[in-house]
């Protein structure tokens, strides 16, 4: 028998080299033009989890994209750990800022960059690759089963239904997710909560037609100038957000709550550096680590309207759009924080504009234990493979289902994520250190003996 550290350094290559194979696949789930490639890669996704021993793989269809399930039941009495993760990616535009081509996968100083690679298939593979250790070297010590879903990235719009009708199949202990950020290698962490999301489309129409803007101009409203007003006016000059209503069921931590969230190694010198910008930003009385974490925000995804083409022309546009988003925190309620977002938006139209205010997908905020045997288990796993104990944190991105899967299976989540924020997830060039690859292969399996351990 292999230790698991022996496995990864024996098989190195080969768990490169299908990692590049996974990520060669452009399985963008925004966009039906890549259908094919999504199916194709869900079909790979299960070859692989049948290599590595699982039953009963199957390709489940949806409405949407295929979910990918497998499991390995060794003994019904041993705790059950459900693996949650998607082979979907974004989209890799803008293409001319990628170095090298986001779906020909290529490693520089010691990392793979490629759409996907950290987000989510350089991570959840991780999973198929400690399960193919535990299976060979007879080291499963709880039964497994894999979820790996296709649409997470557009919000998971089919999951939720498979999730209620295949309550009994996912029965389980624990999910464990690896899509989050650790600090750094020489930090791990756990991140101990998601925030929730609203994401909104807004429309302004101004004149019934595109105008000459030397005719009209001055004389009637331009919806861009309007929409650009409006969307100023959502953030007071403390940075707070300016709807009535938004901040009502935030929950506040406590002062201890806060230091502790605090405590965590951050450099803003470094931070500001790393992402060029002269100076950090945000919501007045909360430092950047609980701007992120434990703060809601609103932002603006995208705006358009007018000529954005070649050159010049004058023109006063009859449309302009929005797309503005609001991450969450516990105890928000995207439904609700999408009804109080359109009903201020609407409400403070000017009379020379229409506004139309379009709901996009929703998700809630969670929040992980720290006190639970899996979060233990997590937290040796890691000691263990870093030498140094983790710290929980928060974590700014969503994972909907997260909170879906509390809801519908009663159970809890794990988010063992082994990625950076520094990562550039959803950005060109985006990047995994095959450090982070490789170790995050080696604590899994110690997780799943540690999480059995502590059942008993
Ligand atoms: N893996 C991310 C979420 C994430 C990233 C959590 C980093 C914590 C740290 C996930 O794939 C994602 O991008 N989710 C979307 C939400 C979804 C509804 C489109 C997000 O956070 O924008
Ligand atoms: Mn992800
Ligand atoms: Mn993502």
């Amino acid at each position: 028998m292999q230790t698991i550290k022996e496995y990864v350094q024996s098989n190195k290559d080969r768990f490169l080299e299908e990692l590049f194979a996974l990520l060669r696949f452009p399985s963008v789930s925004a966009d039906p033009k890549y259908k094919n490639d999504v199916v194709k890669t869900a079909e790979f996704v299960a070859q692989k989890l049948k290599d590595a021993g699982a039953d009963k793989v199957e390709v489940c269809p949806t409405a949407g994209n295929p979910i990918v399930y497998g499991e390995k039941i060794i003994d019904p009495a041993l705790p059950t750990v459900l693996v949650y993760g998607h082979y979907d990616v974004q989209p890799a535009d803008p293409l001319e800022l990628w170095e090298t081509p986001p779906f020909e996968p290529t490693v520089r100083d010691g990392k793979i960059y490629a759409r996907g690679a950290a987000d989510d298939k350089g991570q959840f593979y991780m999973h198929v690759k400690a399960f193919e250790y535990m299976i060979a070297n007879q080291a499963l010590s709880c039964n497994i089963k894999f979820m790996i879903e296709g649409e997470e990235e557009v919000g998971s719009v089919n999951l939720g239904t498979f999730v209620k009708e295949n309550t009994e199949r996912l029965k389980s202990d624990v999910i464990v997710i690896s899509d989050t950020s650790m600090i750094s290698l020489e930090q791990p962490s756990i991140e101990t909560g998601l925030r929730g999301l609203s994401y909104v489309e807004v429309e302004v129409t101004g004149p019934n037609r595109d105008l000459h803007s030397g005719v009209y101009g001055g004389a009637v409203a331009n919806p861009a100038t309007i929409l650009a007003k409006l969307i100023a006016s959502l953030h007071d000059e403390n940075n707070h957000i300016a709807i009535p209503g938004f901040y009502d069921d935030v929950l506040e931590l406590s002062p201890a709550e806060r230091e502790a969230l605090n405590k965590a190694p951050f450099d803003i010198e470094e931070y500001k550096q790393d992402l060029g910008v002269g100076d950090i930003f945000g919501e007045k009385g909360f430092t950047t680590i609980e701007r992120t974490g434990i703060r809601p925000t609103l932002e603006v995804n995208g705006i358009w309207g007018g000529y954005i083409g070649e050159g010049a022309k004058t023109v006063l546009p009859s449309k302009a759009f929005a797309k503005i988003s609001m991450r969450l925190v516990p105890n928000q309620n995207s439904e609700r924080v999408t009804e109080l977002f359109k009903k201020h938006f609407e409400g403070i139209a000017p009379a020379y504009v229409k506004v139309e205010v379009k709901p996009h997908h929703g998700g809630e905020p969670v929040v992980t234990p720290t006190d639970s045997i899996a979060y233990k288990a997590a937290e040796k796993a890691l000691e263990e493979a870093f030498n140094k104990k983790p710290i929980p944190t928060r974590g700014g991105g969503s994972i909907p289902i997260v909170a879906l899967f509390e809801k519908e299976l009663n159970v809890k989540t794990v988010l063992l994520g082994f990625g950076l924020d520094s990562d550039n997830l959803h950005s060109p060039n985006e990047k995994y250190g095959i450090e982070n690859y490789l170790k995050g292969i080696e604590t899994i399996p110690s997780f799943f003996k540690y999480f059995a351990e502590l059942s008993k």
